[in-house]
């Protein structure tokens, strides 16, 4: 007997399924685990995977509206992309080339201009344009596999635009094949109108943004929604850092925060305690703050694209937080400023290199691990059943492909929770 199904992806020469450990993300040396299957088949029924296993065995179970030949090439779980800036208005090219000649990142926040700029550009931009501007970036996201992805707001510094944003955000989500998990970032940067009263602005977010945030997801957003503060020299202190977080959680918000960019305030190990979800970058995190961060269910995130696009050298150093057992993400942190990158291929090419992970813990940092940094291990992130059924056909035979080559988009069929959303290739093969 055969059972119905809507999507059988079969003739799958490499299958990864990246299966979770103990329930859970994979933690230091045992990143890496791909759980790989030859000539494989993944069966998937009103969204959710119901069977993953040998092609023949499959192809004998099921009766599928839809089959698509694989054509003997890779498939692994949609990307998810754990960290990402994706609404904004304008961009800052000419900043870019102000980089390049030779100002700092930090020169250029000072001066007025990084966040800020991106702010003013943002706030004078109605919803139409911001959703239309941040959509080109979401299908060019999905177009290179990622099918979840974090987004948050931060150019907005006011209580309205932030709304904008984070509605947005919604709409986009509602509108798009790709699933997207919002994160409130009221503390991004002190705007301008707070210039010399940044503890003025922090009473802000907690008294009147955080409120309205609430109350924006009790009518708009079921789902978990996150905090997250840049802990920086030059936007938030420790000390403020933990005020907003702290309100935050009694809200009922889950945390993350931005910690260790350039220098090490202690938010690292702040956010650990605090139970956040996730902390990102940690590239200058000391010993003793990744060993707390490695002891917490907190995820770390490395952006690599990040110091790559600043043509700095010191990446996230991912072998100390692998020996200290941590679990570790990676992302894009697709932003105007410090790294216009829609590609989780590029950032799986970058970490291979800079941080010396394998091509499979950088898939499975991409992939698990990163689902487990925006609170979704459980639905998506791997090839198993009862998880969504988000996979990714690559144009290639094997997923070290996947680190090794960069620069060209390597997807060649995108399926969001069983249905084909992006194809490179101008006709389906369907038999
Ligand atoms: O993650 N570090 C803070 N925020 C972004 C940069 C945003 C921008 O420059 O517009 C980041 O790198
Ligand atoms: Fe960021």
């Amino acid at each position: 007997m055969t059972s119905q199904i809507d999507l059988l992806v079969h003739n799958i020469g490499q299958l990864c399924t990246v299966p979770a450990h103990d329930g859970g993300p994979q933690r230091g040396h045992n990143l890496g685990d791909l759980g790989l299957l030859n000539q494989a088949a993944v069966a998937v029924h009103d969204g959710v995977i119901v069977a993953v296993g040998p092609d023949a065995a499959l192809r004998d179970a099921y009766d599928a509206a839809l089959v698509l030949d694989a054509g003997g090439k890779l498939v692994t779980p949609g990307l998810v992309d754990p960290h990402t800036h994706l609404i904004w208005a304008g961009d800052r090219a000419g900043e870019f080339e102000q980089r390049i000649a030779g100002a700092t990142y930090q020169e250029i926040m000072a001066a007025g201009g990084g966040i800020n700029r991106t702010v003013q550009d943002t706030r004078a931009a109605n919803l139409s344009v911001l959703v239309k501007q941040s959509k080109a970036r979401l299908d060019l996201m999905l177009a290179q596999g990622a099918t979840t992805v974090e987004c948050k707001t931060g150019y907005g510094l006011d209580t309205t635009t932030e709304i904008a944003m984070l509605n947005a955000i919604a709409l986009l989500d509602t509108e798009h094949p790709v699933e997207l998990i919002p994160t409130f970032l009221g503390a991004h940067a002190i705007p301008p109108e707070f210039a010399g009263d940044a503890d003025g602005y922090v009473d802000l977010v907690i008294n009147e943004m955080l409120p309205t945030v609430v109350t924006w997801q009790a009518d708009h957003w079921p789902g978990t929604l996150f905090c997250d503060v840049f802990c920086e020299v030059g936007a938030f202190s420790l000390d403020q850092t933990r005020r907003i977080l702290e309100a935050a959680q009694r809200y009922g918000l889950a945390l993350k925060a931005h910690v260790d960019e350039f220098e090490p305030l202690g938010g690292g190990r702040l956010a650990a305690e605090l139970g956040a979800v996730s902390v990102d970058h940690v590239v200058v995190t000391p010993d003793e703050d990744i060993r707390a961060i490695a002891e917490s269910g907190t995820i770390a995130v490395a952006l690599p694209p990040t110091p790559f696009s600043l043509a700095h050298t010191a990446y996230t150093p991912a072998q100390r937080f692998l020996d200290a057992g941590a679990a570790l993400a990676i992302a894009t942190d697709c932003n105007p400023g410090t790294g216009w990158c829609e590609n989780m291929q590029f950032v799986m090419a970058l970490a291979a290199r800079y941080m010396r992970l394998t091509p499979a813990q950088a898939l499975v940092a991409a992939t698990l691990n990163a689902a487990y940094a925006v609170g979704r291990g459980t639905q998506v992130g791997s090839l198993e059943t009862g998880k969504q059924g988000d996979l990714v056909i690559w144009n290639v035979p094997a997923y070290q492909h996947l680190s090794y080559r960069f620069g060209v988009n390597l997807a060649q069929t995108v399926i969001k929770q069983g249905r084909v959303v992006y194809d490179a290739r101008p006709f389906l093969t369907i038999s």
